[in-house]
């Protein structure tokens, strides 16, 4: 399945082509005739939900996940196993879990993700190869040149992507090298002075090709459909990389949106990036609710009615995107009780679709709603 999107993607390819503001982050029925009884109970909403959104959805539907969850929470294992098709590792997967000195790897917690997916039937998504959050101490610490850095980066691709090669289906290569604004990121990255650094990033996209060639490849950032200027700058890459035969597959937006931000600038973003032809993956969607930040906060049946809104509208939006673009939705988390944005934005969030007692939200029907 995953290898024809691939190669229709490949096909379509280019008919063209952490925080900062409020929004960005830094970071069937019977077949007519006689009345049909849902196959499953009504859920806590009081709606039959006949499907849920793995089984309804004709793309894959992620989560990021945790292994500890997993491991530590039988409604958090089962809540994930039947709703998702798909996971991401929330931070498992990332460099400095993995890359623990210039000579040592640990696969433990990676072997244990792809493990669970296959014993659910969900594939993996690999978030993510080079980003510059994730790199580990020693390495920064290491004060590479542009040629030591690379070398270096390349076996740990090499590495990661060969070891996994047939099981990770995907990866994000590359993850949030656009400033605000469309320039190159330097502030907190480690990066050498490359004199073309999107030269680099092909290479990097080159490394992952090499060593699993039906891996789907992506670049990832946030803010995407809203900052224009970062979308021209992903966009000049994407058609750079096609020009001089560097492998991209897909792109991903972040989407960690607010409620409250504009539908209509989501829309034209969102229609903008399409037309590169590319994959689309909305890669790590959370609503936000709390606006304010107000401790005060209540996340009321009114505000659970207005997030289930902007959940339809964004699969929606999704489904109407040719289908051979149409790779994943990926919520990042499954449950409110597990949210990186207590942490990050405030105490009082209620991002997901899932609430904290793993019972459906409204967002849960609103999304299965805006499911073709
Ligand atoms: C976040 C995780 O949710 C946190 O648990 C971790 O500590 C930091 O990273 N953009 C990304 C994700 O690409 O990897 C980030 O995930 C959220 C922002």
């Amino acid at each position: 399945m995953i290898s024809n999107i691939k190669i229709l993607a490949l096909a379509s390819v280019f008919a063209v082509a952490s925080c900062s503001s409020n929004d960005e982050v830094v970071f069937k029925n019977g077949d007519g005739g006689e009345p049909t009884t849902p196959t499953t109970p009504p859920d806590n909403t009081g709606n039959p939900t006949a499907q849920t959104l793995r089984e309804k959805a004709s793309w894959k539907v992620g989560a990021a996940v945790t292994t500890s969850a997993i491991k530590n929470e039988a409604k958090y294992d089962e809540t994930l196993s039947t709703n998702f098709s798909q996971l991401t590792a929330e931070y498992e997967m990332k460099m400095n879990r993995i890359w623990t000195s210039s000579s040592s790897y640990n696969w433990s917690e990676t072997d244990y993700l792809v493990d669970y997916a296959e014993a659910n039937e969900m594939e993996v998504h690999g978030h993510t190869l080079v980003w510059y959050q994730s790199f580990p101490e020693w390495f920064k610490n290491a004060n590479y040149d542009s040629t030591a850095f690379e070398n270096n980066i390349k076996r740990y691709i090499t590495d990661v992507v060969t070891r996994y090669k047939g099981r990770i289906k995907s990866w994000d290569v590359v993850n949030e090298v656009f400033a605000d604004g469309g320039g190159h990121r330097q502030e907190g990255t480690i990066l050498p002075v490359f004199n073309d650094p999107i030269a680099f990033y092909g290479r990097c996209f080159q490394y992952a090709r090499d060593a699993d060639p039906d891996a789907i490849l992506f670049y990832n950032d946030y803010s995407v459909v809203l900052d224009s200027g970062k979308r021209a700058a992903m966009k000049r890459m994407a058609t750079r990389f096609k020009n001089e035969g560097y492998p991209i597959d897909g792109l991903g937006d972040q989407f960690h949106y607010r409620e409250v931000t504009s539908k209509e600038t989501i829309k034209s973003g969102f229609a903008d990036m399409v037309s590169t032809g590319l994959l689309m993956h909305i890669s790590e969607l959370d609503i936000r609710m709390n606006t304010d930040k107000s401790d005060s906060y209540t996340f009321t049946d009114a505000e659970a009615t207005k997030q289930a809104a902007t959940y339809k509208f964004i699969v929606e939006m999704f489904e109407a995107i040719p289908d051979n673009q149409k790779f994943a939705i990926t919520t990042w988390g499954v449950t409110d009780k597990y949210t990186w944005l207590t942490g990050w934005w405030h105490p009082k969030e209620y991002p997901l679709l899932f609430d904290r007692e793993y019972n459906k939200k409204k967002a849960y029907e609103g999304f299965l709603e805006g499911i073709n």
